[in-house]
């Protein structure tokens, strides 16, 4: 996927829209446009018809019903509502709420928001130095008095994957909630029991082929009326989310959602992770030595390799490669903070390993010729950096 010259690798700070899922949105900017909340007219009917379809097209990726999905502006909504739309609601003694410490900072800030106005204590699960969660340590700090668990289900620094089975299982026999943030996840691994497993699960439109602008969170059934919404208004979305759904990108949300749950989404995470694997591999031909930071690649999302360039800085290979190739030292979101990251920390690196770091993601539209260009290129960099650092021979 280029973006006018420049190769893009950065994939799980958002994707390219795919071309199926502007086709189904298009219509809705225009004739069949229509607020989906009228109900005296036909025109309304239809942009309700549209909305849930889009919805139970979300739902099937899941595993969940139509009626589970509230559509929200991103995935940092998804995740605000559920931490908060819990915490405010309950009367119950419970309040301790456990999120992984390498949560997307939307989770972070939200659980240290709860902590600081809503008078609950938060406590981080560590995670090991793959990325994953440590289910003896997690095991160990559950009782009666854990509300709720947030552990996403993919990394968006490092890509791993989480057991959430797994983790739902412990929670089980203390009747704690389980909410996944699983923005990441669509693109890397089949989600169709996710709902099964998870109480509430967040996705986000823009990582997943879909529009920005939307997201989604599910909401088990019966915790509907357990939830305090964070926008008041017209009731709509049986009042948890208030505001007039997006038409377009209801449709768009959910045609991107039907694609990532097709057959041959399988086979292009397949395809994916071998180009992955073909860049890392010519990576590792240059000079400089190269460590992949995170998990082994059967739990790391198929498109991500983040490379740690041994003795660099990333900012100044970065710096390099522009305008040429996009790609980014960890969440887009926190870049523009400089600090390290936060996720690379929690997995036991310094803040030198750290700071030489870079994400690269690949996915739908990239291709071998596109991977090949991009490792070359970061080569090409590397040895343009050491050469410049060299000390020059002294001029005769
Ligand atoms: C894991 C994860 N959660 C949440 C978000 C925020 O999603 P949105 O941009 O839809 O608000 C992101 C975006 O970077 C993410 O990667």
């Amino acid at each position: 996927m280029r973006k006018e010259t420049c190769l893009y690798a950065d994939y799980q700070a958002t994707t390219p829209l795919d071309p199926r899922v502007l086709a189904a949105m298009e219509p809705h900017w225009h004739e069949a446009f229509g607020n989906p909340h009228s109900t005296d007219h036909v025109v309304g009917w239809q942009a309700e018809k549209a909305t849930r379809k889009g919805a139970s097209l979300v739902a099937a990726l899941i595993g969940a019903d139509t009626d589970e999905i509230i559509f929200t502006s991103g995935a940092t909504e998804a995740n605000n509502l559920a931490l908060f739309g819990l915490v405010r609601h309950t009367s119950s003694k419970r309040r301790r709420i456990l999120v992984s410490a390498i949560e997307h900072k939307c989770v972070l800030a939200a659980a240290r928001a709860l902590e600081d106005r809503e008078k609950f204590t938060v406590e981080h699960v560590p995670v090991d130095s793959e990325g994953r969660i440590d289910l003896g340590t997690l095991k160990e700090m559950l009782d009666n008095t854990v509300l709720l668990v947030s552990i996403m289900a993919v990394n968006n620094e490092v890509g791993v994957i989480q057991d959430i089975p797994a983790i739902a299982s412990l929670l089980a026999p203390y009747g704690i909630l389980l909410h996944t943030d699983a923005a990441q996840a669509p693109c890397a691994m089949d989600l169709h029991d996710l709902a099964y497993h998870a109480d509430l699960i967040s996705l986000s439109g823009h990582k997943m082929y879909g529009p920005q602008g939307i997201g989604a969170l599910y909401l088990r059934r019966d915790l509907h009326d357990r939830i305090e919404p964070l926008i008041h208004g017209g009731g709509q979305q049986g009042g948890i989310r208030s505001g007039t759904l997006p038409l377009p990108l209801c449709a768009g949300m959910g045609a991107a959602a039907s694609l990532c749950a097709s057959e041959q989404a399988s086979i292009e995470r397949q395809e994916i992770a071998r180009l992955r694997d073909t860049f890392v591999g010519h990576l590792r031909t240059g000079e400089i030595e190269v460590a992949l930071n995170g998990p082994p690649n059967e739990h790391r999302h198929p498109g991500n390799a983040n490379v740690r360039f041994v003795g660099h800085n990333a900012q100044d290979i970065l710096g390099v490669l522009q305008p040429r190739l996009a790609a980014s030292t960890g969440a887009a979101c926190t870049s523009g903070t400089p600090e390290p990251s936060h996720v690379l920390r929690a997995l036991g690196l310094s803040t030198e390993e750290s700071e030489a770091s870079i994400r690269f993601s690949f996915g739908r539209f990239s291709t071998e010729h596109e991977i090949e260009q991009a490792a070359t290129l970061v080569l090409e960099a590397l040895a343009s950096i050491s050469s410049a650092a060299r000390p020059q021979a002294a001029l005769a």
